[in-house]
């Protein structure tokens, strides 16, 4: 067997979760690991029961008498897939008001509820999401920086022999999703049209969402592509990234961008095998930058985060609101980076407390008060303690 890849902060948040409510949704995209995580939680609970509703035995026995089986069962009950079964969120409900609290429910999903009807409203105040990212660089360690940024964070894509067996991996990847999982959440969607637009979305990897453009395109309505996206946004595919914008005397940017949020399947898209082909690509500064934003956002959560453009040329990469305080990153793929007028606007238009810039290298150094080179690892070892000291 594989060697495991101790996830531990997730696993710990996770377990903090479950002692705060009734019950925990984990979610995100399929292959990123839940179940094996939920494997992990369950050895910590004297009792458990796991229904899997990708299993028929565990189908059928929710379908008939959904009450009765799941108040039954004592500890930690895990339903898995649990976009099979909508329905049973409603279920559910009643069970998370018992006084008694028998039990407790770990819910495993690969659709946001976001896009699943009345999921968040019939659980609402009792459940608790948990995002399940792909692996970051503090669970695979630094000296695998390369190595993840190529081949993203799904487990067996960077736990792969070799690139090509991480390539073969992505194959089946894609095609799974797409002939499996698209059609399960939305019939009406061909797979090849929805590959065409992945594939689109590879290419507009980092740039501001244009439903028009794209529209035209894909020979599709812009309610259409809109729907394809909040489809690849809502199955944990594709980050929408807000925009910041504020009271001031400059016109800024109020749509969102949009990146793959794993790096491996950019590349598998954008047809990039290796780390030397990875180095010459034009696509390279905007593959570190959703790489960093990404495994960024996997320690801070997705809450309070944006990027910051105006119509003149400034902008921000990412902004990160955290205890009161206001943090901005910009990417940069150079072996020394050095600041831009563009990052002076951005400290002093959005009054930050400090911009990092993050890149590739290992050493930090600052080049202002206000403004400091740093490495990736850093920057999620100051963003993981929470406070980011200076
Ligand atoms: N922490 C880890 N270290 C090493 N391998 C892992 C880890 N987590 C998951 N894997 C491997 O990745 C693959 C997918 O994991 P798992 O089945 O847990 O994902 P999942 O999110 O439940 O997928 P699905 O949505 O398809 O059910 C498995 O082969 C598993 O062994
Ligand atoms: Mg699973």
């Amino acid at each position: 067997m594989q060697q495991l890849i101790e996830r531990s902060s997730l696993l710990q948040r996770v377990l903090l979760r479950l002692k705060e409510s009734p019950a925990v949704a984990l979610l995100g995209a399929r292959q990123v690991g839940k179940t094996t995580l939920a494997q992990e939680i369950e050895k910590r609970f004297p009792k458990s029961k796991r229904f899997d509703l990708e299993r028929p035995s565990s189908r059928a026995a929710l379908e008939s008498t959904p009450e009765l089986v799941l108040s039954q069962a004592e500890g930690l009950i895990i339903v898995d897939e649990i976009q099979r079964m909508p329905s049973l969120f409603e279920i559910l409900r009643p069970l998370c008001d018992r006084s008694d609290q028998k039990s407790t429910f770990l819910l495993l999903g690969n659709v946001s509820p976001d896009i699943v009807k009345g999921v968040s409203e019939s659980l609402a105040g009792r459940i608790q999401f948990v995002h399940v990212g792909g692996l970051n660089l503090l669970e695979t360690g630094n000296s695998s920086l390369q190595l993840l940024w190529l081949r993203g964070g799904f487990p067996r894509s960077f736990l792969a022999e070799t690139d090509e067996m991480a390539w073969r991996w992505m194959e089946g990847f894609q095609q799974t999703f797409l002939e499996r999982d698209i059609p399960a959440l939305d019939s009406r969607i061909a797979s090849q049209t929805l590959n065409r637009f992945w594939m689109m979305m590879a290419h507009y990897h980092g740039q501001i969402w244009n439903a028009a453009m794209i529209a035209q395109a894909m020979g599709r309505s812009p309610h259409l592509v809109n729907h394809y996206r909040d489809i690849l946004a809502g199955t944990y595919m594709l980050r929408i990234l807000q925009p910041w914008h504020e009271n001031l005397s400059k016109r800024q940017v109020k749509s969102p961008k949009i990146y793959l949020r794993d790096s491996g399947i950019l590349h598998y898209l954008l047809g990039i095998p290796s780390q030397e082909a990875l180095r010459s690509h034009p696509r390279y500064g905007a593959s570190w930058e959703g790489f960093a934003i990404e495994q960024i956002l996997s320690v801070h959560g997705d809450k309070e985060a944006y990027f910051w453009s105006t119509q003149r040329g400034a902008e921000l990469d990412l902004l990160l609101l955290r205890e009161g305080k206001r943090w901005g990153f910009e990417f940069k793929c150079s072996d020394a980076p050095t600041t831009s007028r563009s990052m002076h606007i951005a400290v002093e238009d959005l009054k930050l407390d400090h911009l990092w810039i993050v890149y590739p290298g290992a050493e930090k150094y600052s080049l202002t008060d206000k403004i400091t080179a740093i490495s990736l690892e850093e920057a999620l070892l100051v963003i993981s303690v929470s406070s980011i000291a200076q």
